[in-house]
Formats: C-alpha cells, sequence, structure tokens
C-alpha cells in the first residue's frame, strides 16, 4: 500500500518535471523567436533558426547578413518637391512651348552644340548633364525654384538680373559658348518650361533637395590623389581617362559628358567651385547614385571633386564679376579675396576657417 503510493507519488512528480521541462523549452524557444525576429528589424529571411528551437537548441546568434535591401539611411521627407507630371503639359500654344522648353534643356547640343541645327554657340554639353531629368531631379541641381526667386540680385555681376540673363550665363559658362538671344523662341522656351516645372513653388519657399546638397566640410583640404584614385576606379570607365567623355554615336551629343578639357565647362561655371561638384557628384554618381543611395562617402567626394577641378580646362575672363569681394563664395577658386586665405585653401579647403573668419566680418558690420 505505502510502496503504490510512494510510486504514484515519483510517477507524478516525474510527469510533473517533464511538463516543467516541455514549459521552458517552449518558453525558450518564444523568446528566440522574439529575439531573433527583433534582431532581424523585420527583415525577410529571419526566424528560420527559431523554427528548430522546439528541439531544445536555444539558437544563440541571429543571421547577421541579410540580401534584403536595408531601410535607406537618408529617407527623403513626404512631402518634398516633386516635378509636375509631363502629362500635365497644357495642350495648345502654351504647351508646345513648354514641350519645346524641355527638348532643348534635354538635347541642348542638337541645336546649339558643334553640329547644333540652330546655331553653332556651345561646347556640345546638354544642360541636363547637369541639370539631370531636365532638372527635376532632388540634388540634381533641379529648376524647381529657379523662376519664382527671379529676377534676384546677382552677386557675381553686381546687378539684379532677369530670369534669362541668368539662364544664358549657362550658355556662356557651363556650355563654354556664346549666348542665345534672350527674345528668341529658345530661351523663351526653356523659361517657359522652367515655369512650368516650378509652377508650385512660392518666392523664398525653402525646398529640400534643390542645386546641389551641401556636404559637411573636411578638416583638412581635399586631395586630388586620393581623388585619382576614386576617379579611375569609378568614373573613368564612362568620363574616359582624360576626363573627355564619350560622343554618341551621332556625334551631336555626348553619352559620357566631359568632365575637364577643351570640350567641358570653364571655369567661370558653377561646377567648377568645389563644394558644387562634390555635392553633386555624392548624389548622382557614379551614374545611378542617388540621395537615398548614395555610392560614395563624403571624403571621396570631396577628393575626386579636387581631383576633376585640378584638371585643365577653357578659361572665361571674369574680371568683371564678384565687384563686392565680401560676398564671393568660400569657395571661389580665383582670387583677389577680401580676407588672407590662399587661393589654394579657397579652391580645395580646409573651410572651416574660412567659414568661421566670414562669420566674424559679417557679424562687425
Ligand atoms: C556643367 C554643369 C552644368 C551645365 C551643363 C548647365 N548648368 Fe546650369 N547650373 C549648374 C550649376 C552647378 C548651377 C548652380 C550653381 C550656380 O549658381 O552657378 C547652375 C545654375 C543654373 C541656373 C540658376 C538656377 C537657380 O535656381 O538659381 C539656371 C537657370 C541654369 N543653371 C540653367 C542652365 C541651362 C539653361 C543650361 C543649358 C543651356 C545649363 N544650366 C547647363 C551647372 C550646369
Ligand atoms: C555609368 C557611367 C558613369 C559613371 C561610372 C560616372 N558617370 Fe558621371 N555622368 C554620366 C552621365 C550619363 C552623365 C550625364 C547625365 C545626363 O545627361 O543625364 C554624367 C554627368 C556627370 C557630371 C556632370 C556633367 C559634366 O560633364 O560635368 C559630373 C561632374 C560627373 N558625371 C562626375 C562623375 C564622377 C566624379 C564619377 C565617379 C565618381 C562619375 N561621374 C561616374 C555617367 C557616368
Amino acid at each position: 500500500m505505502e510502496e503504490q503510493t510512494e510510486q504514484e507519488v515519483v510517477r507524478a512528480l516525474v510527469k510533473i518535471t517533464r511538463y516543467t521541462i516541455y514549459i521552458a523549452v517552449l518558453l525558450v524557444a518564444c523568446i528566440a523567436i522574439i529575439v531573433v525576429s527583433l534582431s532581424a528589424g523585420g527583415r525577410k529571411s529571419a526566424p528560420v533558426v527559431a523554427a528548430t528551437a522546439g528541439s531544445g537548441d536555444t539558437p544563440v546568434s541571429a543571421p547577421t547578413t541579410d540580401a534584403a535591401a536595408p531601410a535607406p539611411a537618408r529617407p527623403i521627407p513626404a512631402d518634398a518637391w516633386k516635378a509636375p507630371d509631363t502629362s500635365t503639359i497644357p495642350a495648345g500654344k502654351s504647351g508646345e512651348m513648354i514641350r519645346y522648353g524641355r527638348e532643348l534643356v534635354a538635347h541642348t547640343s542638337n541645336y546649339f552644340g558643334p553640329k547644333g541645327s540652330i546655331a553653332m554657340l556651345t561646347n556640345g554639353m546638354n544642360c541636363q548633364n547637369c541639370h539631370l531629368d531636365g532638372g527635376s531631379r532632388l540634388f540634381g541641381n533641379n529648376y524647381a525654384s529657379f523662376m519664382a526667386s527671379y529676377p534676384k540680385l546677382s552677386n557675381r555681376s553686381g546687378h539684379k538680373e532677369p530670369a534669362s540673363e541668368r539662364l544664358v550665363e549657362c550658355f556662356e559658362r557651363s556650355l563654354a559658348g556664346k549666348a542665345p538671344d534672350t527674345n528668341g523662341r529658345e530661351v523663351r522656351s526653356i523659361l517657359a518650361y522652367m515655369k512650368w516645372i516650378g509652377r508650385d513653388v512660392k518666392k523664398g519657399q525653402k525646398l529640400f533637395g534643390s542645386a546641389s546638397e551641401k556636404l559637411p566640410f573636411m578638416d583638412v583640404a581635399a586631395n586630388p590623389a586620393k581623388g585619382q584614385v576614386v576617379y579611375l576606379a569609378k568614373c573613368q570607365s564612362c568620363h574616359g581617362a582624360g576626363g573627355e567623355g564619350m560622343l554618341a554615336a551621332d556625334k551631336k551629343s555626348y553619352t559620357y559628358p566631359p568632365l575637364w578639357g577643351k570640350h567641358s565647362f570653364n571655369d567661370g561655371a558653377g561646377m567648377y567651385r568645389i563644394t558644387n561638384m562634390a555635392g553633386f557628384v555624392k548624389n548622382n554618381m557614379p551614374y545611378g547614385a542617388t540621395y537615398q543611395d548614395p555610392q560614395l562617402s563624403d571624403e571621396e567626394a570631396w577628393n575626386v571633386a579636387a581631383y576633376i577641378e585640378s584638371m585643365p580646362r577653357p578659361h572665361k575672363d571674369q574680371h568683371g564679376d564678384w565687384k563686392d569681394l565680401s560676398k564671393k563664395p568660400i569657395d571661389f577658386p580665383f582670387g583677389p579675396y577680401a580676407d588672407q586665405f590662399s587661393q589654394q585653401q579657397h579652391k580645395y579647403g580646409p573651410f572651416q576657417q574660412i567659414k568661421a573668419a566670414q562669420k566674424k566680418t559679417s557679424d562687425k558690420s
């Protein structure tokens, strides 16, 4: 009798222990699943290991490599500017002008290049080579706020400029050529296109992604020699060993535009300032890179920009520009300057001290 109860108690105890172990294993498995799925951040291939945890072996490590793309490190705000859809270009005369303007921005060289059908005025580049996607792209020198902000006092020329005057400056500098007639059909059409693209933008409105990104300054000068290494690895395949680019089959425009040399933008162009070049390259090059998915570190972008800016290109006489020296951009690569920093430092940095000195003088005045 006594022995029987004892045996029953032992059996019961064994049962209880067994169930406790089952529950414990289950608990461990649950915890493992939670840990794995949390640390995998909801990415797709995560809890495979945990599924086998019922056997009692606790999975200790979550998978560390993952083929799924992580969320972009640099998200674009939901309310960022977007170019209007081209299907909204109106019919009729005004729409025709907008469409023609867009065509001229995209294929400038067919009309004004060395084999241009209207006039031979430029180096063969297209506006769109730098104002990407017809000037509709974030951090790709878009035209979003251009028309809303003109006419505007230009620090470069020292007077108030109408939009047409600013526009043709890119013919004289970026396209290293001559300005077309500012009252002609072509310039008026480009302006109509720019007005259409910026139709939702108000004067003075701050926009995410306009012009090019202002990269954080480096503590040291940008280094052309280090930039050459980047260039050879990541740019040369398209832009050529001599930065000469590659003409399209019809020889009228470039498949890959030149970055330096006699067919490139001249030294009076906006791209000849390293902050503009570095920010543009970071967000758009090698071709396919975007703000969300850049392919270069900031340092690589600064250095490759320095390399490109260190190479020869057409010269523009700019002695009439920047009458007020204090208005010169800090990275303007030609003296004289209102401060004591060298031309070398203004061209390649480091920029922190220049910026600080500029702030001091403007605080005083
Ligand atoms: C080599 C690159 C490059 C090419 C090619 C180029 N631009 Fe530009 N453009 C720039 C850069 C960089 C800026 C901004 C920096 C500055 O103010 O100079 C700019 C500024 C402008 C602006 C002023 C924008 C604003 O919001 O103030 C207009 C308008 C413009 N470009 C029109 C054109 C047109 C039209 C063409 C073709 C005929 C053209 N650009 C070709 C690089 C280029
Ligand atoms: C896969 C080809 C390709 C590679 C690689 C590439 N680019 Fe470009 N790049 C282009 C194309 C195409 C354009 C013109 C874009 C357009 O017209 O839409 C361009 C335009 C440019 C421009 C503005 C136009 C000009 O000629 O000044 C710069 C600056 C530039 N690239 C720099 C670079 C740098 C720096 C690298 C390397 C980090 C690089 N690119 C790598 C294809 C490439």
